[in-house]
């Protein structure tokens, strides 16, 4: 390597460092200055990185206010770490702290970029005990999946208008196509580091596509549904999730529930103890129908099954005025976007003016930085859509045992927030 390349390197390593320090003391000035002169080489010196670590600014400005835990007779104490280690010291080093998280995050700082112990700036706060900074780190993760989410929306609406002269079949094919390619091979992987860190909707997002699951073989055994890939569909420790939802959905005896995704057929279970007078099943996988007819659920009081996605079903449902007093939908290798079109634009014509519609809770649900991010996010399209929306936090139990022979934990968090929404008064 010629020697002027090397030292150019040396330089660029020590004004990261000086980058990374100055966040880390947060002196706002002096960072200013150093990211408008932008001497690291990058395309944007808020989010370099520390070779070592993998911290960026952020995770140097947060990690900065460590709790010191040991007190000068070596006792434990939740103090922030200051040199007196006063009550002042501590709030005025939170309060720069803020300065410094808030100035990154304006100049374009990545919300969730992950260090080498797998944490975003927002995981180092909580697990520091930072509140503040960490609700700080939630609301930055809100805004960018917000807008990444209304991107995809437009970037929709755009191929729309190009493809309007295209026939309607060609134009799905086309669709299904991308997913498909897109899947290969990377999605079969657990996400890395990588795809999280450059897709802010990466843990939120399913890492198959529902297509390819819909293809899939599955394999029923008694506490589980997989897929070809081993991946978890459904699992028996979501029972009492199950059975909690059906409770507050369907409180009474004789009313009508449409379930979109019967997978186990737990929560159907469910409702059909609360004796609906109607019972529709959206249901798209052909080896769970197949599985459900075999079990008889065809044949159960009230059961209506419809063999299909719900995105082909439910309009038909809208337009022959069929509405329902409780609705759930729990789907698998959806995306939000998926979702969010089933909440804006399907529910209102479903339910009743007095009904109640929920969903299984569980995006982001394998980090909790992800999982409050997106409970945010999922208040505010409910919101939009014209709904109100309550959470009930239920516990989860340890969960250590259930994922051998699964590909992915998809559940790490502690508590399920069970949610339950309704139209706005
Ligand atoms: C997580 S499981 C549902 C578990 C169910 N709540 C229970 O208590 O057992 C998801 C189910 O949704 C089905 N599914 C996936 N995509 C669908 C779609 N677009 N339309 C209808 N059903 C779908 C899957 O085949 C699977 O049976």
């Amino acid at each position: 390597m010629a020697e002027d390349i090397r030292f150019e390197m040396i330089d660029v390593d020590l004004d990261v460092q000086e980058l990374l320090l100055t966040a880390s003391q947060h002196d706002l000035a002096k960072l200013r200055q150093l990211t408008r002169s932008n001497n690291v080489g990058a395309e944007n010196p808020v989010n370099i990185k520390d070779p070592e670590t993998g911290y960026t600014p952020l995770h140097a400005a947060i990690a900065a206010c460590e709790r010191d835990n040991d007190d000068e007779d070596g006792s434990a104490t939740n103090g922030v770490k200051s040199n007196e280690g006063t009550e002042q010291e501590e709030e005025n080093t939170l309060a720069a702290a803020r300065d410094t998280v808030k100035f990154l995050l304006q100049e374009g700082a990545i919300w969730n970029d992950l260090d080498n112990k797998n944490e975003t700036p927002g995981c180092l706060a909580r697990r520091l005990g930072l509140t503040e900074l960490y609700e700080l780190m939630v609301d930055a993760g809100v805004r960018a999946e917000m807008l990444l989410n209304y991107m995809e929306g437009y970037e929709e609406l755009e191929d729309d208008d190009e493809d309007d002269d295209e026939d309607e079949d060609e134009k799905e094919e086309g669709e299904e196509e991308t997913k498909e390619t897109s899947d290969e091979p990377s999605t079969q992987e657990p996400p890395t580091t990588e795809e999280d860190t450059t897709t802010a909707a990466a843990a939120a997002e399913p890492d198959v596509s529902n297509s390819r699951y819909l293809q899939s073989n599955l394999t029923f055994q008694n506490d589980r549904l997989l897929d070809d890939d081993q991946n978890g569909v459904m699992m028996a420790w979501e029972t009492d999730i199950m059975a909690k939802t059906a409770r507050k959905l369907l409180p009474q005896e004789g009313l009508r529930v449409l379930n979109i995704g019967h997978g186990m057929g737990i929560i159907d279970g469910f409702f059909q103890g609360q004796k609906p007078v109607a019972h529709h099943i959206v249901e798209a996988h052909a080896e769970v129908v197949a599985e459900m007819k075999s079990k008889g659920w065809h044949e159960k009081p009230g059961v209506v099954i419809h063999e299909g996605r719900w995105q082909d079903i439910l309009p038909t449902l809208v337009g022959e005025g069929v509405m329902f007093e409780a609705i759930y939908y729990d789907t698998f290798a959806e995306s939000y976007a998926a979702f969010r079109e089933f909440l804006s634009e399907q529910v209102i014509g479903l339910l009743e003016p007095s009904g109640l519609w929920g969903f299984f809770n569980g995006m982001g649900a394998d980090r909790q930085i992800s999982y409050d991010v997106y409970q945010k996010v999922v208040e505010m399209d409910v919101f939009e859509a014209g709904f109100d929306i309550e959470w009930e936090d239920i516990a989860v139990p340890k969960l250590d045992g259930e994922w051998s022979g699964v590909r992915r934990p998809y559940w790490v968090v502690d508590n399920y927030r069970l949610p339950v929404c309704k139209y706005m008064d």
